[in-house]
């Protein structure tokens, strides 16, 4: 079997403490492996490090010990093999709000050094794929915060992107509107044989989108893995594994942890 496309090997991150009295961890001994083409959801409390594991898998912060490797390279210290290689959708959509619509999905490929006239072309075509047309030339501000995101998802997906990395994309959506983009989200990805890592503290959302399901206890670390298949989105099948995640969920104790975990 080829080896798989991202790998955490016992990795662990340790923040120095606010007054600056010895370290904080956030990721313990962290390991799992993720398939080219897989969609792998991870869940878990607030503070349980998912957007710690989700930096390093980005190459933004150092792991302390232990080995992240995507695609046989490592995103920290080899940044720059990483260009264009992995999109990002956050949790919030960072547009720049002097940049309409177009032309902040065109900046994505602007830094891959696309030609402008090019760049426009796969942009307006991403914006229409994602029921945009019509809105190119609008501010941010203009737009709705599901149109928002979706010119997030557009901004990620037109550098066409091996690995698209997403930290709770849709949870500042109402629910109709996340559901659309949820399932839109993971037509596109599997339409372009992508992988994807998707962030959420939604049950639900992490049935819905992911082939696997990864469960975090923090520090960060698995406390239960599920892999979604046809039985496993429905009926018995879905519903067991949701008790499953709770009971795990409602195990963890620790401080500042909300009392009943989101569904
Ligand atoms: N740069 C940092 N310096 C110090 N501590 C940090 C830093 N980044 C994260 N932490 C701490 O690490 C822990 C995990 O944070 P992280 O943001 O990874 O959680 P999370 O699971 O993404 O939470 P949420 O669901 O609320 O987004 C938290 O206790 C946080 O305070
Ligand atoms: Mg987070």
């Amino acid at each position: 079997m080829a080896d798989p496309l991202i790998r955490f090997r016992e990795v662990t991150k340790e923040f120095s403490r606010p007054d600056g009295v010895g370290t904080f961890t956030a990721v313990d001994r962290l390991s799992f492996a993720i398939e080219k083409g897989e969609i792998v959801a991870v869940l878990g409390k607030t503070g349980c490090g998912k957007s710690t594991m989700f930096n390093l898998l980005a190459g933004l912060i150092e792991p302390t010990s232990g080995k992240v490797d995507v695609a046989g390279h490592d995103p920290f210290s080899e940044f720059n093999a990483f260009r264009g290689k992995m999109g990002i959708v956050f949790q919030n959509d960072r547009l720049m709000p002097w940049r309409t619509a177009l032309d902040n999905v065109v900046l994505g490929l602007e830094i891959l050094d696309a030609k402008r006239a090019e760049a426009e072309i796969v942009a307006r075509r991403w914006l229409a794929r994602l029921g945009l047309s019509g809105n190119e030339n609008d501010y941010p501000h203009a737009l709705s915060g599901g149109m928002r995101q979706r010119v997030s998802i557009a901004r990620a997906f037109a550098v066409e992107p091996d690995i698209l990395l997403c930290d709770e994309p849709f949870s500042s959506l109402d629910e109709m509107t996340a559901r659309d983009l949820r399932a839109e989200f993971v037509r596109l990805v599997k339409q372009a044989g992508k992988t994807a890592v998707f962030i959420t503290h939604h049950i639900n959302e992490a049935m819905d989108v992911g082939d696997r399901i990864m469960v975090f206890h923090r520090p960060a670390r698995i406390a239960y893995e599920a892999r979604m298949d046809a039985a496993s989105r429905e009926g018995s099948g879905r519903q067991a594994i949701q008790d499953e995640i709770l009971k795990v969920l409602s195990l963890e104790t620790g401080e500042g942890m909300p009392a009943a975990p989101v569904v």
